[in-house]
Formats: structure tokens, C-alpha cells, sequence
């Protein structure tokens, strides 16, 4: 790293350095027991803000202030404490880059030095380089007043503080108030940043010269090493279809920008909508189609806030280098849950009973009512809910029975059934939970469930199209079915407000539900969790386990060493190419992860120097590169 290309730094402390006002904090600390606590908590920051704004003279707003706060050194230690907690994020985040640089990076600030140096020493910061006020104290340690020949009492100070500093070279200030403007104003720095991780003040924003939204978009400006390789606070999510506030807020957490918002967008609105996007986030309505995704310059991911992601052109995204999570097992439990409630309601002709009620009939009856213990289970699909199903209804005392396609451990005391046709033969109530695939259509049609015992039951709460409905609908009228219940439809309404058709509808001892098996809060919760995590962890680490369409790699996290992350397509020959020119930079590996699918490569390495854009240029230019990144 160049060190000449690394400015002199100002850093401003109060709402930049930390982000809050240190003496609206100690405001809060004086008056915790005041009766009128509020009222002079909200006065003080009145004051605070009058003054930031410019519109009372600096000097006014320290003296009326400190009149009214009083301070003791006791208090001022408390104060330290409190505000080593609020170090603004993206400082916080690159404080090895502050802790490296901390001769060139000055605090100066109209607060109190004896505040200010404990959490500056926090961040690995020099004390030293702090210019800051005083208190004076009595010998008691009560407030006495400040010491007055200090320049940052006075209106104006700052600019006398920095001129103190007699520095050479690129001056940079970061600030975000008034007072910090000053400085370059003064002619005593070149550029100045206004800060809005913290507070906007609209009239500092507008003759600074650049607004930046965190730390990182500083050291991104001078292509410093940043923690990473991109401004978390450029990275812009759009979350569509109401995505849970659980995915809202992880994200904003990591100091990404988030749009939220409730509805699907269509085709053309997405593609318009999707250009700044780095991270997007959809259910099941809304599509992803090559188009949109043509448009997407800077997506790295989707998280599919759902299960399926047949709304995804996934093949389209690998080739664009975008990678999709979804949440396969967050609702698990949910239907699982459904599924055996319905199994009681369903041996119990519950709901029959409950209708005929509702219309005045009373009708008590012990006829075709069973308990379900002792009952054959027979689940088809033994997958993250089959099997799941399997130890909860074992443990009502259900014989469970299962079938599937693949090689399964057969869970607690389940038996495996060698073909579905011996499965439907065998048991009293048959349950799917069997992926989507095209072969699966019409997996129970008339020919299946003439196979099923008489008066056997069935249940589907997987995909819409594994079961004959006009068949199943006949099979119940002869009676030969004696129950069913069904959360997934050949044809679902798109909305709320389309009518439902089937020919189900007002039959005996049918439970109808509108695909909601999954629908829990707690569901939602875990969804929007889950794929958050992902989404973040991606961003972060490169890590794509658990990904749809990516080669999954789970990856250690990143220690003291660059990772170079690099997707082609999969040809032979790339990591050959690419290790001959880390190899070329005598760039030492200290390690090294590929994995593939059909589609895509992706080869992830971390080396332990620092890397010149000539390494970039030509690990980018691999051929049949799709995607190149960066983390530090
Ligand atoms: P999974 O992929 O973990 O399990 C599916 C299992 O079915 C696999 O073990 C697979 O080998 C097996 N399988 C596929 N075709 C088969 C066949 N013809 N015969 C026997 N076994 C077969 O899926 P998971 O998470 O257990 O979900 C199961 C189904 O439930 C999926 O279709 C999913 O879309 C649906 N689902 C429905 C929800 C709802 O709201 N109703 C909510 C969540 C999932």
C-alpha cells in the first residue's frame, strides 16, 4: 500500500465518531433523577441542535448548555463508559484500518477531551491527536467551568485547532455539522465528507463535497482497505411481497440500504425497478425471468423468501453470476403441525360434526370416529417434512409407514415400503409430501387410490399437481375414500379476491384449506431469519451453502488475508489459469476452495498480500469469467 496516497484524516466526534450528541447523553446521565428530567434533556438538545445548524453562535451553545449540565468528573467517567457502546458502525467496523493509520488521523471536537480520549483509545485512536475543550474541576471534583484560552470554546475554533496542527499534505475532514465545514472553508482542508450515518443536516449537505453514507464510502473514495471490499451503505435491498420485518431489520443491521415494499412487481417494473439493486428479495409471485435479470448490473444475490424458486430463471441467474438462496426447511415444523391436526380432525369427523352444529343440527355419534393411536400411517415423500412427521406421529402412537423414491434412514421405529403400491395397500391414512418434479403429476390418480384400504384417508398439503382431484372426488363419493384433506390445488386464485372452483367443494369430511401449511408467523419469522442470514453471508464471506444454483461452499471467515472470489463457467483449465497468475505475483495462497456444477465454477482463494489492480485486471479477464470479487 502506497502510504502517500493515504490523506490526513479530521475526524469530527459527536453524531460522527459516535452517533450521538455526548452532551445530550450527559444531559440524560445529570438529570436521571431530576424532576423535570424531560424538559431539560430536551432543552439541552434544542440547544445542541440550534447550534450544528449555525443558528446560534457556537460559543452560545457550549456556555448555555454547560450552565445548565453542571458535570462532575464522576459523571464524566460515567459518560466515557456510555459512549464507548455508541461508536458509530462503519467506524467501529474498519477500526483496524483507524488503528493502523492512528498518525495520521486527528478527533477535533468542540466536546471534552476527557471524554473523548477513552473511546478514541477504544477505537485504537490516539488520544494525542484528540483537540479538544477542557473541563475544570474543583478540588472536590465539581464542575468549575472550562478552561477559556482553549480556541474550541470560541466560534470559529475549529478552524484555529486544525491551523495548531500544522499539516502538511491531503487534509481531509469528516464531520457532519457546521463547525466541521469550517475547516475547509478556511482553506485548511481540501475536501470536506459529510457524514449521514448518524444525523443529516440539510444545509451542511449541500456545500460539502461529498455526502457519504458510512466510513467505508471514504475509504471506497480513496480505494483504501476497507473492511469490505464495497460500502456495506451502497449495498441497496429491495425486498418485494411484504417479506417479514425480521429480514428488514437484519439487513439494515448490516448497514445496507433497504427498500421494502408489499407487492410483486411485474416484468417490466422489476427490470426498470432492479438497475441499483444489489441484493433482492422476493416470494413466490414475483419472477425472475433473463430480462430482468439482463438489467441487473450490480445484483449479486435473491433470496427467495419462500420454499420453491420456480419463479426463477435460475439457469439464467448462475450464467449472470447471481446467486439465489431460498428457505427449504423454515416452515417444516408448520406443516408438519397441520398435517397431524388434520389426521385427528379428519378419524374424528370433526368438522362434519362442527358444520352440521353450525346449522342447529345436533348430532351425536360415535359412528366412523377413531382415535389415530395404533392407526397405519403411510407417508410418501420422506424428506425435511415426511420425516419430520414420521417421530412426531410415532410418538401419538401411529404405526408409520413410508415410501421414498431415494434411499431414506427410516427414523425411530418407521418402516421403509419397498414401492408406493405397497404403501397405499397397507395403510389407513396416506399422506404426500413429495417435491414438484414433472414426474410426480398425478402420482395418486384412480388406479392409486382404488389401490388404498376402504375407508382409508388422504391427505396432500405438498404440490397441487401430485393428485387427481375429479378422481378423488369420485373415489369419496363411492365412499371407497372416507376423508380428505387438501392445502394445494391444480389451480390456485392468484389473490385474495379470485373465487376458488373445485370439485370438492361442500363435500362430507373434506377439509379445503388455501395452501397454508406453511403459513405460520413463526414461519415467516424463521423465513425472513433465515434467508437474510444467507444473503449477508454471502456479501460477507462468499459462503453459498445452501444455495440453489450456486456450487455450495461453506467457508471459515475471513482472518487477516484478502479473498479473492471468482465465477466462470464451468470449462476445464480455470483454476490452473488462475493460480499461474497469483503465482506470476509471487502472491502466496493460504487457502484455496473450488467447487462445481454444471453450469458454474467457483474458485475461492485467500492470499495473504496485498494485491495491485493488475492482478484484478487479469484474474477478471480469465476467459469465460462470469463474475469477480474482492473481500478484504
Ligand atoms: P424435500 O425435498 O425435503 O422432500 C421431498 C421428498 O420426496 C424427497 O425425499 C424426495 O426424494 C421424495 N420424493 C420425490 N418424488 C417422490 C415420489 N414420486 N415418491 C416418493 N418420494 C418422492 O421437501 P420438503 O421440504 O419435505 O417438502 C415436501 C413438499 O411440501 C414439497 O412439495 C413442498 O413444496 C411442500 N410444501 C408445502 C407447503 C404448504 O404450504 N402446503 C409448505 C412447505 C412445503
Amino acid at each position: 500500500m502506497d502510504m502517500t496516497a493515504i490523506p490526513q484524516i479530521i475526524i469530527d466526534f459527536d453524531s460522527t465518531l459516535i452517533q450521538v450528541e455526548a452532551l445530550d447523553e450527559l444531559a440524560a446521565l445529570v438529570f436521571r433523577r431530576h424532576p423535570k428530567r424531560r424538559q431539560l434533556v430536551a432543552q439541552i438538545a434544542a440547544i445542541t441542535k440550534q447550534g450544528m445548524e449555525g443558528k446560534l453562535p457556537f460559543e452560545r451553545s457550549l456556555q448555555s448548555r454547560l450552565d445548565l449540565l453542571k458535570p462532575a468528573r464522576a459523571d464524566i467517567l460515567k459518560l466515557s463508559a456510555i459512549l464507548k457502546q455508541k461508536v458509530t458502525s462503519s467506524f467501529w467496523r474498519n477500526r483496524e484500518f483507524l488503528r493502523a493509520n492512528r498518525d495520521r488521523i486527528y478527533i477535533v471536537s468542540s466536546g471534552f477531551e476527557e471524554y473523548i480520549g477513552p473511546v478514541v483509545e477504544h477505537l485504537g485512536l490516539k488520544p494525542q491527536n484528540v483537540r479538544a475543550n477542557r473541563f475544570r474541576f474543583s478540588a472536590r471534583q465539581l464542575y468549575q467551568g472550562v478552561e477559556k484560552k482553549n480556541p474550541l470554546t470560541k466560534t470559529g475554533g475549529k478552524a484555529v485547532a486544525v491551523k495548531g496542527l500544522k499539516l502538511k499534505g491531503e487534509v481531509v475532514v469528516i464531520g457532519d455539522g457546521v463547525t466541521d465545514l469550517e475547516i475547509r472553508e478556511a482553506g485548511l482542508a481540501t475536501k470536506f465528507f459529510a457524514l449521514t450515518e448518524n444525523v443529516r443536516r440539510e444545509s451542511v449537505l449541500q456545500s460539502a463535497d461529498k455526502v457519504i453514507k458510512s466510513f467505508d464510502e471514504f475509504l471506497y473514495e480513496y480505494r483504501l482497505p476497507m473492511r469490505f471490499s464495497y460500502p456495506k451503505s451502497k449495498i441497496t435491498a429491495l425486498l418485494l411481497e411484504g417479506v417479514h420485518p425480521a429480514a428488514v431489520s437484519a439487513l439494515e443491521a448490516e448497514g445496507y440500504g433497504v427498500i421494502a415494499a408489499s407487492d410483486a412487481l411485474g416484468e417490466q417494473e422489476l427490470a426498470e425497478a432492479i438497475e441499483e439493486v444489489s441484493l433482492l428479495g422476493i416470494r413466490s409471485k414475483t419472477k425472475i425471468t433473463d430480462k430482468v435479470l439482463k438489467r441487473a448490473k450490480r445484483l449479486m444475490a435473491v433470496g427467495a423468501f419462500c420454499i420453491g424458486t420456480e419463479q426463477i430463471d435460475l439457469a439464467a441467474a448462475s450464467a449472470r453470476g447471481v446467486c439465489v438462496f431460498n428457505a427449504p426447511f423454515s416452515n417444516t415444523r408448520s406443516v408438519v403441525e397441520l398435517a397431524l391436526g388434520e389426521i385427528i380432525m379428519l378419524m374424528r369427523r370433526t368438522f362434519e360434526a362442527s358444520v352440521k352444529l353450525h346449522q342447529g343440527v345436533w348430532h351425536k355419534s360415535a359412528a366412523g370416529s377413531y382415535e389415530v393411536r395404533g392407526k397405519r400411517l403411510g407417508i410418501v415423500g420422506y424428506g425435511n417434512i415426511g420425516s419430520q412427521l414420521s417421530i412426531l406421529a410415532e410418538n401419538l402412537g401411529m404405526e408409520v409407514y413410508f415410501y421414498d423414491v431415494v434411499d431414506k434412514l427410516a427414523l425411530g421405529n418407521a418402516r421403509k415400503c419397498a414401492t408406493l403400491d405397497e404403501l397405499l395397500k397397507s395403510c389407513d391414512i396416506v399422506t404426500l409430501h413429495v417435491d414438484g418434479r414433472a414426474s410426480n403429476r398425478n402420482l395418486i390418480a384412480a388406479k392409486q387410490l382404488d389401490l388404498m384400504r376402504a375407508g382409508a384417508i388422504l391427505l396432500n398439503l405438498s404440490r397441487g399437481t401430485i393428485v387427481d382431484l375429479s378422481a378423488l372426488a369420485q373415489a369419496l363419493k363411492a365412499g371407497k375414500i372416507a376423508g380428505a384433506s387438501i392445502d394445494v390445488f391444480p389451480r390456485e386464485p392468484k389473490s385474495n379476491k379470485e373465487r376458488f372452483e373445485s370439485d370438492l367443494l361442500g363435500m362430507p369430511n373434506v377439509i379445503l384449506t388455501p395452501h397454508i401449511g406453511g403459513s405460520t408467523l413463526e414461519a415467516q419469522e424463521n423465513i425472513g431469519a433465515y434467508v437474510s442470514r444467507k444473503l449477508v453471508e454471502y456479501v460477507n464471506t462468499g459462503g453459498t451453502f445452501f444455495s440453489v444454483n450456486f456450487p455450495q461452499i461453506q467457508l471459515p471467515a475471513l482472518e487477516k488475508a484478502h479473498r479473492l472470489l471468482h465465477l466462470h463457467r464451468n470449462v476445464p483449465g480455470i483454476l490452473a489459469k488462475i493460480n499461474g497468475i497469483l503465482a506470476a505475483h509471487r502472491i502466496n495462497i493460504l487457502g484455496q476452495h473450488l467447487k462445481t456444477n454444471e453450469q458454474v465454477g467457483y474458485v475461492i482463494t485467500d492470499v495473504n498480500k496485498s494485491y495491485n489492480k493488475q492482478v484484478i485486471e487479469e484474474l477478471s479477464s480469465i476467459p469465460h469469467t462470469i463474475k469477480f470479487r474482492v473481500l478484504y
